[in-house]
């Protein structure tokens, strides 16, 4: 059973948060966040707005696109560290918005990473012929658990949604390997705090995404057996252009074949991929048949990533 990507959707909140804005909330510069970070500005959810809203629409467009029915869906996967509450999840909520009535149900929480944590968990249920389809949503909120006095945080995150329909593909199609890896030791870099802030040692996270994205890019081209120009198309977590360029120098290919929506949506942790892709599928920079990678690494520690062979 090959199992792929139906269809993709997503969802940015129109409100822009733009670096020079920034410049007024905290001692911080345009041009020192653009040079360290590649972020130019940030989509910020207003107050009627949570993840789960955001999680629905996105969820809603993957499965116009996928043309898979509310009703055809097996299993709901959100990934989310700002569910709008720690229960009923946000696959709960938008169970109920989006009527998969036939749906179970559950969030994932492996922060950044937590979209790959998702698609994995999704493929294997239809892999082994227990679901059909399976939705899987990256979604949040970050504005509202983002200490906006400190300039080492709030300069790097945005609010965003992807969502994907998982399926069965036809013969060579769809996901071909994976990795996903944890190390809880690393805790401590990055974390939410008693007041539900997000509190982050940059440069030790820095160190561990410029080894680990890389590293799992390249290990999952390994696992097929094909040299790392065959890569067509890269998806990197979006937290920071020079990470994301580490992984993309090391992949070897060049910087048109690299989605790169930080600059207009910054590091919206787990729905930073799933927005990249979708974004890319809609503006056609991903073709039928394309090799694409999906990497990403995040707090926990936690990192993944995935191949995928293009088309249905
Ligand atoms: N504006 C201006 N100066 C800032 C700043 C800001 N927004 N944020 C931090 N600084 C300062 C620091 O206080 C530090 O000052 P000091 O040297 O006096 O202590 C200085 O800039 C340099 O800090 P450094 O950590 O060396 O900068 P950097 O080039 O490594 O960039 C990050 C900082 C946060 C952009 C970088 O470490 C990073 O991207 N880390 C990974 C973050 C990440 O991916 N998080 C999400 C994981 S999913």
């Amino acid at each position: 059973m090959n199992v792929g990507i139906l269809g993709t959707g997503h969802y940015v909140p129109e409100k822009v948060l733009t670096n020079k804005e920034l410049e007024q909330m905290v001692d911080t510069t345009d041009e020192w966040i653009r040079t360290r970070t590649g972020i130019e500005e940030r989509r910020i959810a207003s107050e009627e707005i949570d993840s789960s809203d955001m999680a629905y629409f996105a969820a809603k467009t993957a499965l116009e696109n996928a043309q898979v029915s509310a009703n055809d869906i097996d299993l709901i996967l959100v990934a989310t560290v700002t569910p709008d509450t720690p229960f009923p999840s946000v696959a709960c909520k938008i169970q109920e918005k989006l009527q998969c009535t036939n749906a179970a149900a559950m969030d994932v929480s492996a922060a950044c990473a937590g979209f790959m944590y998702g698609l994995i968990t999704g493929q294997q249920f239809i892999q082994t012929g227990t679901y059909q389809h399976v939705l899987v949503v990256g979604v949040e909120k970050l504005s509202k658990i983002t200490d906006w006095s400190d300039r080492n945080t709030c300069v790097l995150f945005g609010d965003g949604a992807g969502a994907v329909v998982l399926g069965e593909v036809s013969d060579g199609k769809g996901i071909l390997s994976f990795e996903l890896g944890a190390d809880g030791s690393g805790g401590k870099h990055l974390y939410q705090d008693e007041n539900d802030h997000i509190i982050m040692n940059g440069r030790e996270v820095f160190k561990f995404a410029v080894r680990q994205m890389p590293e799992s890019s390249v290990h999952v081209i390994d696992k097929l057996g094909y040299n790392k120009g065959d890569v067509d198309y890269l998806i990197p977590h979006q937290a920071n252009i020079r990470i994301m360029n580490a992984a993309r120098e090391r992949l070897g290919i060049s910087e048109d074949k690299m989605a790169t929506t930080i600059k207009k949506y910054g590091n919206n942790s787990s729905a930073s991929i799933p927005m990249a892709l979708s974004e890319s599928v809609n503006t056609g920079k991903i073709k039928d048949d394309d090799l694409v990678v999906l990497v990403g690494f995040g707090g926990g520690l936690t990192w993944g990533a995935v191949a995928i062979r293009w088309g249905k």
